[in-house]
């Protein structure tokens, strides 16, 4: 089925992360080669409220595909949580002819354009757009890629340093609710150990690990955490080995929002590119209320209540394994 769609709006929210503005880029570039007309929606919901609308054209999008950010700038939305800020946010849609949505985001960002897809009808295609990779429904978001290459990056270099002095650092990285960062960084920077939500791990596991390395002669540790570990975040780790003995020299580095910017990998150009170019072929073919996603590099067309219903996207039980064997 194709659906009659003629102008498409565009916009990023929630959380920015690298390659959003290839996947900018994308968009507008298959909607021009489509011959749509598409317009990009200035800080997500709130511009869509303000009416911070404009038309953009395949050359407003040149020479940002490399660049980290977003040019349509980004928020989170109190006021299209309303339903007098979604009406608002509909005329001003309809003011500029706009009949259709492509939003790049994370999950609350897709639960926002599901409930005005559900009172307005607008015809609205997702893009996971975040560093985290929590979504269902693909095995990657976009900005992930990058954010873990940029934690690695700084994992090589705190290395360096713990081993001539041969320091236990605590290194914390993204991921409030999501241990991928935490888990693959750890992995790519020989890490000991990655304390990550989604796994349950005790102080006193943790310290027989460090224990058990220094008796191995091992010179310097590295332990990667999530901001959202359970045990509580770097800080605290390194507070309780240090409240247990004095036997670590340990320090700690939080990572923080650097890993948001920077310029994106080849993968999340690609990725983004390649997600952008599916969102307009799909609303074009008639699908509304789905994200798109890559599953074994194919690109799906995932419905709305399929993947957000209580589903996240699961850490591997093998890449635990993995990490467990690679970390004695
Ligand atoms: O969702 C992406 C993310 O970077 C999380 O990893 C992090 O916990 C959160 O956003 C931080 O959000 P903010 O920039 O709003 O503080």
């Amino acid at each position: 089925m194709t659906q009659k769609i003629s102008k498409i709006g565009v916009f990023t929210s929630g959380g920015d992360a690298p390659g959003m503005n290839a996947a900018i880029r994308a968009v507008v570039r298959a909607s021009t080669y489509f011959q749509k007309e598409v317009f990009g929606i200035m800080r997500g919901y709130e511009g869509m409220i303000d009416g911070e609308i404009s038309k953009l054209g395949a050359r407003s999008v040149g020479n940002i595909i490399q660049r980290g950010g977003t040019i349509l700038k980004s928020a989170r939305s109190e006021a299209f949580r309303t339903k007098e800020g979604r009406l608002k946010a509909l005329e001003n849609l309809k003011k500029l002819g706009i009949d259709s949505l492509v939003a790049i985001g994370g999950d609350g960002t897709f639960t926002g354009l599901h409930h005005f897809y559900a009172e307005h009808g607008v015809p609205s295609i997702c893009i996971p757009g975040t560093i985290d990779n929590d979504i269902a429904g693909t095995d990657y978001t976009i900005g992930y890629d990058t954010a873990t290459n940029t934690a690695v990056e700084a994992i090589d270099k705190i290395r360096d340093t713990a081993l001539s002095h041969n320091r236990l650092f605590f290194i914390e990285v993204m991921g409030r609710h999501s241990g991928y960062i935490a888990l693959n960084s750890a992995i790519a920077g020989g890490a000991v150990a990655a304390i990550i939500p989604e796994e349950y791990t005790t102080f006193d596991q943790l310290y027989a690990q460090l224990e058990q390395t220094g008796r191995t002669n091992k010179k310097s540790s590295l332990v990667v955490v999530a901001e959202g570990s359970r045990m509580g975040g770097a800080m605290d780790l390194a507070k309780m080995v240090a409240q247990r003995s004095s036997y670590f020299d340990t320090k700690v580095t939080i990572l923080g929002h650097l890993q948001r910017g920077g310029s994106p990998t080849y993968f999340d150009r690609v990725l983004a590119s390649r997600m952008g170019v599916a969102a307009v072929e799909g609303l074009i073919d008639g699908k509304t209320d789905v994200m798109v996603g890559i599953d074994r590099n194919v690109m799906v067309y995932n419905k709305f209540d399929d993947i957000m219903k209580g589903r996240k996207h699961e850490i591997d039980p093998e890449t635990l394994r993995l990490a467990k064997i690679l970390s004695i």
